[in-house]
């Protein structure tokens, strides 16, 4: 297949704003990462999302752009996941940089970078630049929202026992500490229907609710929740809906306006593949002049947005790399890198159910309710032993999921990982299957 200068043009198009911006915010492409898409691209051609999910040699091209690993197989990218290594390099060549002369080089020259990571971050999401902060991950972003709003003795605020841990002990802290009321619901895996998720929460309201936290897809079994459905019947009764994004955000695509959301917060270290301690907060404009930061900003800044990143000193190489790392996912395409994540996932799961009916999957399989993570359990073997077993036997890094209402292994595959790595995953689950894990 040739490549058509029309398709390049429109490569470099999806691209995007980035190589607009300014020069200190300028991804630090290697060539040979420019190399990469640029050589895939053609491959790709004109065809769709999900028939290039299965074409190996475009994705062997993507696979090149990072230095993975392959004495182990990693199906843990859920927790956090490498960086492309022209990402890598650009932060460290900016850390270098730094150290040469901080004062000088990274307040001054790197620092203002951020502004064009901001703008990057805006467009991607669908937001104004003026609501995107950058934080260091999504707790950062997530505790802004948790300890920023005030909140009176008896206010109630509901969550799922499914939210993430860290989020549940910082409503915890504050009921401790001011008596605010956190009401947990649960919801049972997977749903039966969307409609049922939302009613959940419906039920919990009381007229002392003022705020709702959701997570966009949950750690646990990777089910995408009816955020939009939840930040509208929030919206109606006044009631402000925190939405956490950890594992959403460049994961499977979707804007702002989809879900209609005000605050949004994620890690970029998770699926944008940007390097470790990066993360955005997204805080609708209205909205911001009654969201504290964390750490303390003046006044003057109540209605800036730029209050949430009054952090103290920090290295400007991390957040500058986020660029870098966006413009490699813009290379792929949300849509394309998604069929991938979702093509990998059935290749494990849905041979997993074929050929074993011990196997039960706790995540649902269709694209609407789900990604590239998913749960599954063997019934009769204990899945804390199975992932110790993976690992310990075979080198197949898993995440063990032993939570109070279920258990199961939580795989993540990304963009870098092979089918030969997923197959050989499977052999070995069946195989523990027929003989166990003793
Ligand atoms: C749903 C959810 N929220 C928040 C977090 C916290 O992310 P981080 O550790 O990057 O701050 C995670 C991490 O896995 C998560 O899964």
């Amino acid at each position: 297949m040739r490549r058509s200068s029309t398709s390049r043009r429109e490569f470099l198009t999806r691209l995007g704003g980035i190589a607009a911006v300014g020069a200190a915010a300028t991804p630090g492409f290697r060539p040979h990462a420019m190399a990469t898409l640029l050589r895939a691209e053609p491959i790709a051609g004109s065809r769709t999302a999900g028939q290039v999910a299965e074409d190996e040699l475009y994705w062997s091209e993507i696979q090149r752009a990072f230095d993975a690993d392959r004495t182990l197989i990693n199906l843990n990218n859920g927790g956090v996941s490498p960086t492309p290594s022209h990402v890598l390099e650009a932060m460290i060549r900016d850390l270098r940089f730094s150290n040469e002369a901080p004062v000088e080089h990274m307040w001054r020259v790197l620092e203002p970078g951020i502004e064009g990571v901001r703008r990057d971050l805006a467009r991607e999401f669908g937001c104004d630049p003026e609501e995107m902060a950058i934080t260091r991950n999504a707790s950062e972003s997530n505790e802004t929202m948790i300890f920023g709003l005030d909140l009176k003795r008896g206010d109630e605020v509901i969550v799922t026992t499914q939210n993430y841990p860290r989020m549940l002990t910082a409503w915890d802290q504050r009921a401790r500490r001011e008596g605010i009321v956190v009401k947990p619901i649960t919801f049972k895996v997977p749903p039966p229907s969307d409609a049922y998720v939302v009613e959940r929460f419906r039920e919990a309201i009381t007229p002392r609710t003022r705020v709702i936290e959701v997570t966009h897809i949950t750690n646990l079994t990777g089910q995408i929740m009816p955020v939009r459905e939840i930040v509208r019947m929030g919206r109606e009764r006044g009631i402000e809906v925190f939405v956490d994004g950890a594992h959403a955000f460049a994961h499977f695509p979707f804007r702002r306006d989809d879900l209609e959301c005000d605050y949004y917060g994620t890690s970029l270290h998770k699926w944008l593949l940007a390097p470790v301690g990066t993360g955005f907060l997204y805080v609708r404009q209205a909205k911001q002049r009654s969201l504290w930061p964390l750490m303390a900003a003046p006044a003057s800044m109540d209605a800036n947005v730029r209050k949430y990143e009054e952090i103290g000193t920090h290295p400007a190489a991390n957040h500058n790399a986020i660029s870098a790392a966006l413009a490699f996912h813009r290379g792929i395409g949300a849509e394309r890198k998604a069929a991938r994540l979702r093509w990998l996932r059935d290749r494990w799961a849905k041979r997993l159910l074929a050929e074993s009916d011990r196997v039960r999957v706790l995540t649902p399989l269709d694209d609407k309710h789900a990604g590239a993570l998913a749960l599954f359990r063997v019934e009769g073997l204990d899945s804390a032993k199975l992932q110790s077993w993976l690992w310990a036997k075979h080198r197949i890094v898993t995440t063990p999921i032993i939570f109070s209402e279920f258990d199961g292994i939580r795989i993540t595959p990304n963009v870098y990982t092979t089918p030969d790595e997923i197959d050989t995953f499977v052999d070995r689950v069946l195989e523990a299957v027929r003989r166990g894990v003793a």
